[in-house]
């Protein structure tokens, strides 16, 4: 077991308000140290606000306020929004609290004594917006290389650090270190700039053209460069140069995580810094992709700034938490939109999790009173408990494995593929017919292994959904709710006996705008509109309704229609004939949830093409506001029974 796990995020500049970028690298640097404390690992969790520097000052001036004022007044809404979404971080670091500054400036001393640190004359270029030195030869079309904006011209004296004479060692540290940074990618972007020489860093600013930030203590005319002060937070914040002790427990930090576009900061600075410092390394720098509008770049100009204490608000903070998670490739950019947000929202929280929670609840309710029954003695000895066992376990596996190799969003897709392996479980074992037999004990035991194998998928899901995890916990009767990983690992942890009860549905289904004219048909041509009178029901003569004939269909086939994210294309068994439908209900199911359904459809209309695909029928669907459900039947009958 490691012996213990610092985790950091980047310090946040406080010019402007958190957006979705930053969430995501709290919520996953959360989700990481949760799990780690499930695990028993001592573990610190640091983050905190990058509070110097030109951006801030820029910003302070535009609102009319000191530097200091615009700092206290933004850390504020980063803080309330690490509160509401539960995130638990040890320390919150601000780069202007005097714990801080003093061992910049001790760093800072100590480097210039032993000659680390130079006066010199600069002459050459500046990105005012990056805070950076360019050469002539770094330009790109005379622009700045990292945001393509102007840079300008610049001469003055100021003091480096040479960063330059450390280059083959890092190079050398970078290639004996695979580890070091992640993913792999990134080693070898890293690699390729330590390909150019490597010039030293200005890590001055005079206070003539700057004078927010940390006052250089042997040049009263300079602030030290907002990033040589940023860095240092990971280690100050944990005793660098003031307590041995602390420093000893958490240094070198497991893991640095930050966004892909502050890697070189964070793999040739810092490193070449701490190497002058006579510090360790951080274990691992490991740099995630961006979140992404549709395909576009997130800015304040084109509005597309996805805002995470909205998106909480809407539809709760875990929801939010798990699609971070789930839906972004870690290291990969992600795109964020509300529509992938519903779907997935839908299909695997309210569908998945959320529907099995309420079967499971609604079943003990009815046939056992609301007490967890007692399963058999061999229960696992059964072939299906057996194998539904084997899938939960391997969620475990996976989960422990995508954890250690950052890999979190394959840890969660295991856990929704052991949760509908409950499901199809469910299906098979046919709880409603067992409870029509004398002997109990079958359902007994199915009732149970479906509990236990959910309570596995509600441990491993605790440190992304912390809330939610902790009501089906309790819905399983369980009265310690923070799960142990140890037992993640054991059979029979939930007690027969225990009450099992819902508190009300875990994910409500979020319902988008109607998802077409005939959400669960086959938009076949609408009939001629009833006499419009509002309240008033056209009345049939039954000879109508006998025309129409209904039989059900067995679900054989399901598939998503490329370019229509409404639709999907199913393959149907109706008594001894295969047919294909084409369904308006993608934003409603998926095609696993459908599969193996045995539904109602019209059988007798006259086929039509939908985006160019044969559809031979209509299901029946009920349809209220904008909730869609399909009409289906418990399975007892074959398919292609009338239905009158
Ligand atoms: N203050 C520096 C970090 C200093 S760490 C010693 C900084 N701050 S920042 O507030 O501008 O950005 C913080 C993080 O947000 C960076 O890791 C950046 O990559 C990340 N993101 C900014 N926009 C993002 C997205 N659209 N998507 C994902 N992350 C993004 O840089």
């Amino acid at each position: 077991m490691q012996n213990k796990f610092y985790v950091t995020t980047p310090i946040y500049y406080v010019n402007d308000q958190p957006h979705v970028g930053h969430a995501y690298t709290t919520v996953l640097a959360d989700v990481l140290a949760r799990y780690h404390r499930l695990l028993g690992v001592p573990t610190f969790f640091l983050t905190g606000s990058d509070e110097h520097g030109q951006k801030v000052a820029k910003a302070a001036a535009a609102a009319g306020l000191t530097p200091q004022e615009q700092a206290d007044r933004t850390v504020v809404r980063f803080q309330q929004l690490w509160k509401k979404l539960g995130i638990t971080h040890d320390d919150f670091i601000r780069t202007t609290e005097d714990r801080h500054k003093l061992i910049v400036q001790k760093i800072l001393a100590d480097l210039f004594q032993r000659d680390e640190i130079y006066r010199a004359e600069y002459d050459g270029w500046y990105c005012v917006p990056c805070e950076r030195f360019f050469t002539e030869k770094d330009l790109v079309n005379g622009n700045c290389p990292d945001c393509s904006r102007p840079v300008e011209k610049i001469k003055e004296a100021n003091y480096f650090f040479r960063m330059g004479k450390y280059q083959q060692w890092l190079i050398d540290y970078i290639q004996t270190h695979p580890k070091f940074i992640q993913p792999d990618f990134r080693r070898n972007e890293t690699l390729g700039f330590l390909r150019k020489p490597l010039a030293d860093l200005c890590i001055s600013r005079p206070k003539s053209r700057l004078n927010w930030g940390i006052e250089l203590p042997f040049d009263a005319d300079y602030v030290c460069y907002v990033w040589f002060d940023a860095l240092v937070n990971y280690i100050s914040a944990v005793g660098y140069l003031a307590d041995d002790a602390a420093f000893q427990k958490w240094w070198p930090c497991s893991v640095h995580l930050i966004g892909k576009d502050i890697l070189t900061t964070h793999t040739v600075y810092w490193p070449t810094m701490l190497q002058a410092m006579g510090a360790p390394q951080p274990e691992s720098v490991f740099a995630h992709g961006w979140w992404l509008t549709g395909g576009s770049k997130m800015s304040k100009t084109a509005g597309n700034v996805v805002n995470p204490m909205e998106m909480a608000e809407r539809f709760g903070v875990d929801a939010f938490r798990y699609f971070l998670i789930a839906e972004m490739v870690m290291g990969q950019d992600a795109s964020f939109t509300e529509d992938s947000f519903v779907r997935r929202y839908n299909s695997d929280l309210a569908n998945d999790l959320g529907n099995l929670l309420n079967r499971l609840t609604n079943m003990t309710g009815r046939y056992f009173e609301g007490k967890l029954p007692a399963p058999a003695e061999d229960a696992r000895a059964g072939a299906e408990e057996k194998e539904l066992w084997d899938a939960v376990q391997l969620a475990v596996t996976t989960m422990e494995r995508s954890i250690n190799e950052m890999r979190l969003q394959e840890g969660l897709g295991a856990v929704i593929v052991a949760v509908k392996a409950i499901n199809r479980y469910l299906e098979l074992k046919q709880p409603w017919t067992l409870a029509k037999q004398a002997d109990k004990l079958p359902l007994a035991t199915t009732l149970f292994t479906a509990a236990e194998s959910l309570r596995v998928c509600a441990g491993l899901l605790y440190p992304v959904m912390p809330e939610k995890m902790t009501v089906v916990l309790r819905s399983l009767g369980q009265t310690r709710t923070t799960p142990q990983l140890d037992e993640l690992r054991a059979w029979g942890v939930l007690k027969p006996g225990a009450p099992v009860k819902e508190f009300g549905p875990l994910f409500p289904r979020v319902e988008k705008e109607a998802v077409s004219d005939q959400p669960a048909a086959v938009s076949q041509k609408k009939p001629a509109a009833a006499a419009a009178v509002p309240g008033v029901v056209e009345l049939l003569d039954y000879d109508y309704f006998a025309k129409l004939e209904l039989r059900t269909a067995k679900i054989m086939n399901a598939e998503k229609i490329a370019g229509a994210d409404k639709l999907l294309k199913l393959e149907v068994l109706v008594g001894e004939e295969r047919r294909q439908i084409v369904a308006g209900i993608a934003l409603y199911y998926t095609p696993e949830q459908v599969l193996g359904k045995t539904v109602v459809i019209v059988a007798n209309l006259k086929p039509a093409k939908i985006r160019g695909v044969e559809s031979q029928g209509m299901l029946l669907a009920a349809s209220k506001g904008e909730k869609l459900v399909l009409v289906t039947l418990d399975g007892e009958l074959s398919s292609g029974a009338k239905v009158k």
